[in-house]
């Protein structure tokens, strides 16, 4: 089977993750910080150090500030309903999934605030002064993704970054994508909050996430229960992680995504984005040599972009040649709209979509000559 939807979730995932999680389970699965036996100050200690790995990993100095969420989008939900209020401003863009523009437009219909969708350019980057020249008196948060899950387009968060610190503006950053295979570093960022996968180019298993927030920023929260910690009160504790950490966590997902993180750190994360690079350079070349037969969204070089590749097959629908890729070249892809509906609108594919392929640091360049031949017959067909 060729895997070439790692831009959704990474497959498969190194030997180490599978390990992990099976010892886990089998021999330290117990509650962590809950109960005061032996395999529950084990799962404990699990949790605090993945935490701990995580938060050097972001160079985030307040590790407590490093919560464990379910995915990127229940972690961009706590952000963004907890940081909001009325009258508020938001600035974001035409890139973003649907996990940013859906609880912003449900806070905009609800009257409460108000939002700024930034148009990119036609290749897929937005523009820092188009940020700046956003910016209102109201402007309370500016909410980014790192790189667009459609185009693979890597956003210039640090000059963003720059200007929201300038501006008192909070900088909240979706990095779905870019967690794990780009150097992410909130001090330099000037990143307030970082929202971020496990299961993609971290190595994690689904069901994993996390999200920082800068010391000092209150956050609000609707989940209220147990934390093992000051049962006693009638009320959840304001502390961090607590504050947004209720109920048992998913141990055993933070315990394969230990192993990922530390597998990305033995082998480098630039050789593991050079990899990537190396393999979407194949294909890119393959695209711009048979522009006859195939359409190309976002830009056609390697620079400033990732291994994220949107193109679709002219005169064919592409779901229906995702649909041929799974069946007859055993080959996994996505179709559609990726959950990131405006993208499409501003590079015209809107509502069929584009097929799009992720390639992953376990593709090889074999793999990608294979799948060039198999959209060549489908395209001939
Ligand atoms: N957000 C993931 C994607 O882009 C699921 O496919």
């Amino acid at each position: 089977m060729l895997y070439f939807d790692n831009t959704a979730t990474t497959f498969p995932k190194p030997e180490s993750v599978y390990k992990a999680m099976d010892e886990f389970m089998r021999h330290s699965a117990a509650n962590p910080g809950r109960s005061g036996h032996k395999m529950s100050i084990i799962a404990e200690q699990a949790v605090t150090e993945t935490r701990n790995l995580l938060a050097k990993f972001f160079n985030a100095r307040n590790v407590s500030n490093l919560v464990f969420t379910l995915n990127t989008t229940d972690a961009l939900n706590i952000a963004i309903k907890g940081v909001l209020s009325s009258g508020d401003h938001v600035i974001t863009s035409c890139l973003e999934h649907n996990s940013v523009s859906r609880p912003l437009q449900r806070l905009k219909r609800d009257g409460i605030i108000s939002v700024d969708f930034l148009k990119a350019s036609t290749d897929g980057f937005i523009a820092p002064a188009d940020v700046k020249n956003a910016i209102k008196s109201n402007t309370r948060l500016i909410v980014l993704t790192h790189c667009s899950n459609v185009l693979g387009t890597i956003q210039p968060i640090k000059e963003i970054g720059r200007i929201a610190r300038d501006h008192g503006v909070l900088f909240l950053v979706d990095a779905a994508q870019t967690a794990g295979v780009l150097p992410i570093d909130v001090e330099e960022d000037f990143i307030d909050m970082l929202a971020f996968p496990g299961h993609k180019a971290l190595f994690g298993p689904p069901g994993t996430g996390g999200l920082w927030t800068r010391q000092g920023l209150v956050i609000g929260y609707f989940r209220e229960g147990g934390t093992g910690k000051d049962s006693q009160s009638e009320i959840h504790p304001a502390e961090m992680p607590y504050r947004l950490e209720a109920g048992t966590p998913n141990t055993v997902g933070i315990a394969g995504l230990n192993a990922g993180v530390k597998f990305i750190l033995n082998e480098g994360i630039k050789k593991i984005h050079a990899h990537e690079l190396a393999l979407t350079k194949r294909l890119l070349e393959f695209f711009t040599a048979n522009k006859d037969k195939f359409t190309l969204y976002g830009p056609a070089d390697c620079a400033n972009r990732l291994s994220t590749i949107s193109f679709n097959v002219k005169n064919m629908p592409p779901e229906e040649v995702s649909a041929v890729l799974d069946n007859s070249f055993d080959t996994a892809s996505r179709s559609g709209l990726h959950c990131a509906p405006l993208v499409h609108k501003h590079i015209g594919t809107f509502p069929e979509g584009t097929l799009r392929f992720g390639l992953g640091y376990f593709n090889t360049a074999e793999e990608v000559d294979k799948v060039a031949r198999a959209l060549e017959e489908i395209a001939s067909a």
